[in-house]
């Protein structure tokens, strides 16, 4: 109540009251070191949109004669084709097409001479099975009820063959991947001669994003090289140029249009075969193509984390000092795609220490191909590496936090650059004080409260810091709206709050007087939303146009100072003034190591007879530079602790090895956490601005919000019980 008090105090946010889409601005969210702005505690710009059910997503479009898909998917693990039969389908009411590989038209970017031996899965290509699942084919009718009626009358035969699709029993069968090199610095395997190391293994299931927005696109072709799409898609000009590519049309004759995604978190990442099948068919039948995928397709359509083994030994001197790290780690992957991820990436430059060896492997598998999923790689690194710090520290009766301290980098440890910025430490304190760290026991499983054990545990993360090139339009109207125009979307996580935000603070103007238009490919480009790199690429972009505007306006003005910009277009006689500007990144990005740090802290307690779990407090902190959007930013840490959690506890996509098939495709029985599952979480920013990686001082934090969550609560439950789980999730049955 105070800080709505304090807040309602400032005349600026009093006015920022009035405007018409800022509700209720009370902000209660926690920020260190920053004093309030114009824009602080901004809510979400398209918030009412949202809740009101008027933000139109991909499948809601109600494009004139659309037709609808469903597909139907094969029945085997690995094999071929021998006979599909489309009959009964084809004679159902309101069926229009029935679409496989023997009747469907060639798609042109399919047909290469020299196929590659392995790449993205070509829909409706031929006889060949690679995962149960796969789309065989795809029914057409007039409603959705009657196509997916028809797409339960398409049978099929097959050659089988003998599938693989466990990871375990195929470890032998590893590969190197062509990405993601064997590296050694120092001595290899040092921790085995240290006088206190550990070594274990450490097991993540596959997890699937199943984002609650089911994957959707609708098609529809506008003239023989002409086509529309409004797509699921985290980059409207990537889906734009993999359209193009694969009907061989000009990618300036592809509109893509994407101006809500109901949450992706990797998934919508890459233009996927149904996205392709849906053009093909809306091709086919002249006739827009609306194909949803449903939840158990999800499953098998869209990529999620791969089932990963990993092998960690950590040596250390008897005062903590870190002799060696050794990390390995294989990876499942499919039979026609590798998918590779940075896995080990983040022993090699977590912590200070003289010999590192890191390696990585893939096995391939009768499964579909994986994807990035939130923290792609080091979300499942960091669960070995801060579960096995962890184990260390009980292993040298030294506090976690301190061991971290003692091994802190001041540089990156795998080149020797210097980073950008790095407030690690401050994140460690600051997160350490929120959580109470100084209640914590360092004796496992002797604290106990109205009967459960309880206990603390905190783990860190870290992810690279980018910043790609994007172009901004700003054009400032004779009302003094400020139009921005760039063709990013935003999934989830406020990108038009932030990008609002920068415009406000960078032209001194009101946030409601500004409109952010995006999501779609005829806007000026911009890259894909994804690797925690949108706030600064585009909102660097939106502070180079402002500033670019700002100029020209000064220009106008005789070089007075020009603030008020609809007088100077009035004086002018002009209706709008606007400028269009590239921005990127410099020679800076060679010289200096760049990531976004995070420290994640849980209390947990765990009931002694039946091993029940229940996460009682959770703080994360994080320097991830400059906090632009407070809310938002606020929203995407206590998301991450949701998604770790659901990592940590329960998620897990099962396999019936004997059928090569998924068993819990649906949210019956893949559990993903809910309201109860979560307690009030915290959200923490050391908000120091860096001073290298762009003009606005923000590195990006989509990633770090989950890497280390997992870890963080197994580390608390070893701390509640003296069990150390290291095969995830952390269900019940595990403790007792
Ligand atoms: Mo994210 S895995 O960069 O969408």
């Amino acid at each position: 109540m105070k800080q709505i008090l304090q807040a309602l105090q400032d005349a600026k946010l009093v006015q920022l009251f009035k405007s018409s889409f800022i509700l209720p601005l009370i902000s209660t969210i926690s920020m260190e070191n920053k004093t309030i702005s114009n824009t602080e505690g901004l809510s979400r710009v398209d918030g009412r949109l949202k809740v009101t059910g008027k933000a139109k997503y991909s499948a809601e479009y109600n494009v004139q004669g659309l037709v609808y898909g469903v597909l139907v998917g094969s029945t085997v693990a690995k094999g071929s084709i021998k006979a599909i039969d489309t009959k009964k389908a084809e004679g159902a009411p309101g069926v229009l097409s029935v679409l496989t590989y023997l009747n469907a038209p060639k798609i042109p970017g399919y047909q290469v001479d020299n196929p590659p031996p392995k790449g993205p899965l070509k829909i409706f290509y031929n006889d060949q099975i690679y995962f149960n699942g796969q789309p065989i084919a795809l029914v057409v009718a007039d409603t959705f009820e009657r196509a997916l009626f028809a797409a339960s009358l398409v049978s099929a035969t097959y050659n089988v063959t003998a599938h693989q699709t466990e990871l375990k029993t195929n470890m032998s069968n590893g590969f190197a991947p062509s990405k993601g090199k064997d590296y050694v610095k120092g001595q290899e395997d040092a921790y085995k001669s240290a006088p206190i190391k550990i070594e274990q293994e450490y097991i993540i299931p596959t997890e699937v994003h199943n984002p609650m927005e089911l994957h959707a696109i609708i098609a529809r072709w506008d003239a023989d090289d002409k086509i529309t799409v409004w797509d699921k898609t985290q980059g409207v000009k990537s889906t734009q140029r993999t359209i193009a590519q694969a009907f061989k049309v000009p990618p300036e004759n592809v509109q893509v249009t994407s101006p809500f995604v109901g949450g992706a978190f990797g998934a919508a990442l890459r233009t996927w075969p149904h996205e392709i099948a849906a053009v093909l068919a809306a091709k086919v039948l002249n006739k827009p193509v609306k194909l949803v995928l449903s939840r158990a397709d999800m499953f098998t359509s869209v990529g999620y984390r791969p089932y990963t083994w990993q092998k960690v030994g950590i040596g250390a001197t008897a005062d903590g000092k870190l002799v060696g790290i050794t990390h390995e780690a294989t990876g499942q992957t499919s039979a026609y795609e590798d998918f590779t991820e940075g896995v080990v990436n983040i022993s090699q430059l977590m912590y200070a220490c003289p010999n590192v060896n890191t390696k990585y492997r893939l096995v391939s598998l009768n499964v579909n191909v994986p994807t990035p999923m939130r923290g792609p790689g080091e979300a499942t690194g960091a669960f070995a590496l801060e579960s096995a710090m962890d184990e260390l520290s009980y292993a040298l009766n030294i506090d976690p936090i301190e061991l971290r301290l003692k091994n802190y980098a001041d540089t990156d440890p795998s080149n020797n650059k210097p980073y950008s910025s790095k407030f690690l430490s401050d994140a460690y304190k600051l997160g350490a004080d929120k959580i109470g760290w100084s209640n914590r026991s360092q004796q496992p499983g002797s604290v106990t409260q109205n009967g459960w054990l309880a206990g603390y545990g905190m783990a860190a993360g870290m992810f690279g810091a980018h910043r790609s090139s994007a172009t901004v339009t700003a054009r400032m109207m004779a009302d003094g709206t400020l139009i921005l125009q760039t063709a990013v979307t935003d999934i989830g996580p406020g990108t038009g709050t932030a990008m609002v935000t920068v415009a406000a603070e960078t032209m001194g103007i009101p946030a409601d007087k500004i409109r952010f238009d995006m999501g779609d490919s005829s806007l000026p480009p911009s890259p894909t939303q994804g690797g925690s790199q949108i706030t600064s690429t585009v909102g660097s972009a939106v502070h180079d146009a402002c500033e670019a505007l700002k100029e020209k306006f000064k220009t106008l003005a005789g070089n007075s100072s020009a603030t008020d910009y609809t007088q100077i277009l009035k004086q002018q006689n002009l209706d709008k003034l606007e400028v269009t500007t590239a921005s990127k990144g410099g020679e800076e990005q060679g010289k200096y190591s760049m990531y976004s740090w995070s420290v994640h802290f849980i209390k947990v307690l765990v009931h002694p007879a039946t091993g029940v779990i229940k996460i009682d407090k959770a703080v994360s902190s994080a320097d991830a530079g400059t906090i632009i959007s407070a809310k938002t930013a606020r929203s995407q840490m206590i998301g991450g602790t949701i998604m770790g959690t659901g990592m940590a506890l329960m998620e897990e996509a099962v396999i019936d090895h004997r059928y090569g098939r998924l068993v819990n495709n649906n949210f019956a029985d893949y559990h993903v956490p809910v309201q109860a599952d979560i307690p009030l979480v915290e959200a923490y920013f050391v908000n120091k601005p860096d001073p290298i990686i762009n003009p606005i001082g923000a590195k990006g934090m989509g990633e770090i919000a989950t890497i280390g969550v997992a870890a963080a609560i197994a580390n608390a439950i070893y701390n509640a019980t003296g069990k150390r789980v290291r095969d995830l999730p952390i269900t019940p049955d595990k403790l007792i």
